[in-house]
């Protein structure tokens, strides 16, 4: 298949890249470039031996888009191109209503135009909120009492795509509501490269591991969980990249949610824990005030992805650190400075 990846640059995009060259997929990417660089694709190229198209533009610019979709015959759509802060979608929420469900609407208009009929989307676990049962069921209850306008964002668009694929019987649309992503390609080459300080407990552990910050402040340790620390369900991105190519490779008519994670829950002292033996560093940390929005726990119930995509993890949360530290140790101030 001939792909465009949306927001193919960024994290997960480029990990997922790497995984459809791999399985002889032709992709193209179209990428602002506003959280990510050039750099990411190019160390892709490096890895496969493949030249990747890379369209610099927004998503929003119907321009860009026709331009692609006239000059190629794309298959299908991968859409990871969005904004993914929290705590900025709380300060600047109409920022995330713009960009995210605005982008996602023209891209839908334009695939429209062009008779393009498959389309995979990058959703989240935050669409469940607090979940009311553990582990989270495709079939619960999503969009409500979310806690910030990112989580909202993800919920209205899956209801777009929902009356979209209602409309249209030749649509085939998977919503893919990724636990937590974490980790990176083996060869340490790609990685998570955040611009700012990490809200995310994962890239901010390997920022202290590094010596780039002094600790970890762990959000909470009464929560009713193993050690009183949040637990989530923690993915590797190669994991989450095979998953992609599964939806898609899959895609049927309609529109079908699917959860991607491993499964299981492993608390903040358990990941701090396994980073730590892993890089073989220290990662000092202090218990501080929950963080407001946060739930105790959050992990998947995986069997639809396993029997309809035949698709599960393969990487442990030991793996994931160690791909994390190989990436980290390798480009301690991500791909900046590093050619
Ligand atoms: P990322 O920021 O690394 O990647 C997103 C990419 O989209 C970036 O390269 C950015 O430059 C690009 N982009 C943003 N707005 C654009 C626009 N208007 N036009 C063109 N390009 C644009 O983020 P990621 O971690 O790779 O996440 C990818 C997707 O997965 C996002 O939609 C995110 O909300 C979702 N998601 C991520 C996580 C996570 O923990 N990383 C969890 C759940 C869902
Ligand atoms: C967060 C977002 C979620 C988003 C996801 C991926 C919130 C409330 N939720 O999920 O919407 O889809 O990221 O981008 O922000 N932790 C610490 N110290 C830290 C950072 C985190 O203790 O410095 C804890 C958290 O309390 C949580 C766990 O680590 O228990 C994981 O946090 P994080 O990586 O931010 O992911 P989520 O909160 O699951």
């Amino acid at each position: 298949m001939l792909i465009l990846l949306t927001g193919g640059a960024g994290y997960i995009g480029s990990h997922t890249c790497l995984e459809l060259i791999r399985r002889g997929h032709e992709i193209v990417v179209l990428d602002n470039l506003s959280n990510s660089s050039r750099e990411s694709l190019r160390r892709v190229q490096e890895i496969t031996g493949h030249t990747i198209a890379l369209h610099v533009g927004d998503l929003a610019d119907p321009e860009v888009v026709r331009e692609i979709f006239s000059t190629r015959r794309i298959d299908a759509v991968i859409h990871f191109a969005g904004l993914k802060s929290v705590s900025e979608s709380l300060r600047n929420p109409l920022k995330y209503y713009q960009t995210n469900l605005g982008s996602t609407l023209a891209l839908l208009q334009q695939m429209e135009s062009y008779g393009i009929k498959k389309l995979v989307f990058s959703s989240s676990a935050t669409v469940y909120g607090d979940p009311c049962g553990l582990p989270s069921k495709e079939d619960s209850p999503i969009g409500i009492a979310l806690s910030n306008p990112y989580g909202r964002t993800k919920s209205m668009i899956e209801q777009i795509l929902q009356d979209a694929a209602f409309a249209d019987p030749l649509l085939s649309i998977a919503a893919l509501r990724y636990f937590n992503p974490i980790g990176a390609h083996e060869s340490g080459r790609i990685g998570e490269d955040p611009k700012q300080e990490p809200n995310n407990l994962f890239p901010y552990i390997s920022q202290v591991a590094i010596g780039l910050r002094p600790k970890v402040s762990v959000f909470g340790g009464n929560y009713p969980t193993i050690d009183g620390t949040g637990v989530r369900d923690y993915i590797h991105v190669m994991d989450l990249a095979e998953g992609h190519a599964a939806a898609l490779e899959y895609l049927k008519p309609g529109f079908d949610a699917y959860n991607l994670g491993s499964g299981c829950g492993a608390s903040v002292l358990e990941v701090i824990a396994a980073f730590s033996r892993v890089s073989k560093s220290a990662i000092p940390y202090d218990i501080v005030a929950e963080r407001p929005g946060d739930v105790a726990a959050s992990y998947a119930d995986v069997s639809k992805a396993s029997r309809d995509l035949k698709w599960t993890t393969s990487r442990s949360l030991e793996v994931a650190c160690r791909d994390a530290w190989a990436w980290q140790s390798a480009n301690p101030t991500g791909y900046v400075d590093n050619g």
